[in-house]
């Protein structure tokens, strides 16, 4: 190439000018400088596009519901690995491919349906459809989200599907151990209501021993007398002289008898009536166990729950009655008896290792309120267990001395009433206060 080809810088200088070219220069410059600028914009802007790729990616290949995204004709543009593997082909076999020939029967219309309204509506929508599985049918929640470009212009739909047969097939064995629990639970509440009767019993066991026993020794006594009369009565009946039964009135010693078979009846009757007694006590218990809302006297069930706890238990244990002497509540007194024996049961476990164990049942009325408090001198309950001694299954008692039951039912048993059963501050001890609707004003 001949250099006549070129201008020389000199000559171009001098026929643009001094002026001129510098200003080309200066515009050369601006325009390399824009260039670089640009060009480092660019490469920003790859390299967040990069993470962005990357970030769309770890999600599809990471998320454990199905997710598939579809252009406006409603072939699959991307999907995640969790679909992937449900239906069993790579993306790259899935893009392009309609969704709904991945679905069952009538659920793939029905999912065409709810993405025409959803996209209609621009809402997000769900339906239930049957996805066809590499292990077959398998029912699947979508969550239709309409997929827009630029904000406005429709660009297919995003589909979150959430597989249900694992779901339900959690629920159903949730439901079974539920129902299990509930009836665990049940067996425990009974088996609770057996030991309260049990520490009932045991109280009533002995309470009918001493009037049986002395009802007993006098029939045993009655029985003597009777022989020594028939002898007696034989030699009258067979004609012995007056001075012979005059002999052996004093010999058999009928004249003490006589008396003493008054007192014998006499006391025989006494341990009968007791009998009598306790067994009405169980029964007016019982009845009105589960029964009508009765008037019911608070200290007389706290008496009687108190009287038997006390003979079924080893320790002994002062009790002292306080304020009203009769306070009627409006009760089932079958329930309020398991309470306070629980309470005083309690009460006294606490107090089992003490000499001085002293227990004291207050009644009140206050307002339209009748109040029962059961207090012990015991170690009392540390801030830390008062919280949770109402809880079912809570109890510091070893296995098989206390299920942890009776404070939960007592307290859903004051509930039941309208009423309340709540721990008390108090000085010493422990004190419980059940309050009840009273009952002696209806
Ligand atoms: N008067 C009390 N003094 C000290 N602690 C008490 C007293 N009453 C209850 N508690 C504490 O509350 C816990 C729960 O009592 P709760 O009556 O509910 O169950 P439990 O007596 O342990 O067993 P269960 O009554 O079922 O035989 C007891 O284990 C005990 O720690
Ligand atoms: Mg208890």
């Amino acid at each position: 190439m001949s250099p006549d080809h070129f201008q020389s810088t000199d000559s171009l200088r001098a026929d643009i000018g001094d002026a001129a070219w510098v200003d080309v220069m200066q515009a050369v410059d601006r325009t390399y400088a824009e260039l670089v600028d640009y060009q480092e914009q660019l490469e920003t802007r790859n390299a967040e596009l990069e993470a962005l790729r990357t970030f769309l990616s770890s999600i599809m290949h990471s998320i454990s519901d199905y997710l598939v995204v579809t252009d406006t004709a409603l072939c699959i543009a991307d999907a995640s690995r969790s679909f992937c593997k449900a239906v069993g082909l790579p993306v790259e076999k899935l893009v392009g491919q309609p969704i709904a020939g991945f679905l069952q029967g009538t659920s793939g219309g029905n999912l065409i349906t709810a993405i025409s309204r959803s996209v209609a509506q621009r809402a997000d929508n769900t339906v239930e459809a049957e996805l066809t599985t590499t292990i077959g049918p398998e029912p699947v929640e979508f969550r239709i989200a309409p997929r827009l470009r630029g904000g406005r212009k429709r660009a297919g739909v995003i589909l979150t599907g959430r597989p249900l047969g694992e779901l339900r097939r959690a629920y159903s064995e949730l439901e079974a151990s539920h129902e299990e629990l509930k009836q665990t639970q049940t067996q425990l509440v009974r088996n609770e209501k057996l030991a309260s009767l049990g520490r009932l019993l045991a109280g009533v066991a002995h309470e009918l021993n001493n009037p049986i026993s002395f009802v007993y020794a006098n029939t045993h006594a009655l029985e003597k007398y009777i022989n020594r009369f028939e002898t007696y009565f034989d030699r009258v009946q067979a004609g012995a002289p007056r001075e012979e039964l005059v002999e052996l009135r004093g010999t058999l010693k009928l004249d003490r008898d006589l008396r003493n078979l008054r007192t014998a009846i006499e006391g025989a009757r006494d341990g009968a009536e007791r009998v009598k007694n306790i067994v009405e006590d169980l029964r007016r218990l019982s009845a009105e166990g589960s029964g009508e809302l009765a008037p019911t006297d608070l200290v007389r069930t706290a008496s009687i729950a108190a009287d038997w706890v006390e003979r079924g238990s080893k320790s002994r244990v002062t009790i002292a009655f306080e304020g009203e002497p009769s306070c009627i509540a409006s009760a089932r007194a079958g329930h309020v008896q398991q309470v306070l024996m629980n309470l005083v049961q309690n009460a006294v476990d606490a107090m089992a290792e003490q000499d001085d164990a002293a227990l004291t049942i207050r009644s009140f009325y206050d307002g339209a309120h009748a109040v029962i408090e059961v207090s012990d001198n015991g170690p009392g309950i540390p801030d830390t267990a008062a919280a949770k001694i109402f809880d079912p299954f809570f109890t510091t008692k070893e296995v098989g001395k206390g299920t942890g039951l009776g404070l939960s039912i007592s307290h859903k048993i004051a509930e039941e009433h309208g009423g309340s059963l709540e721990l008390v501050p108090s000085d010493q001890g422990a004190c419980f206060r059940l309050t009840l609707l009273r009952g002696d004003q209806t």
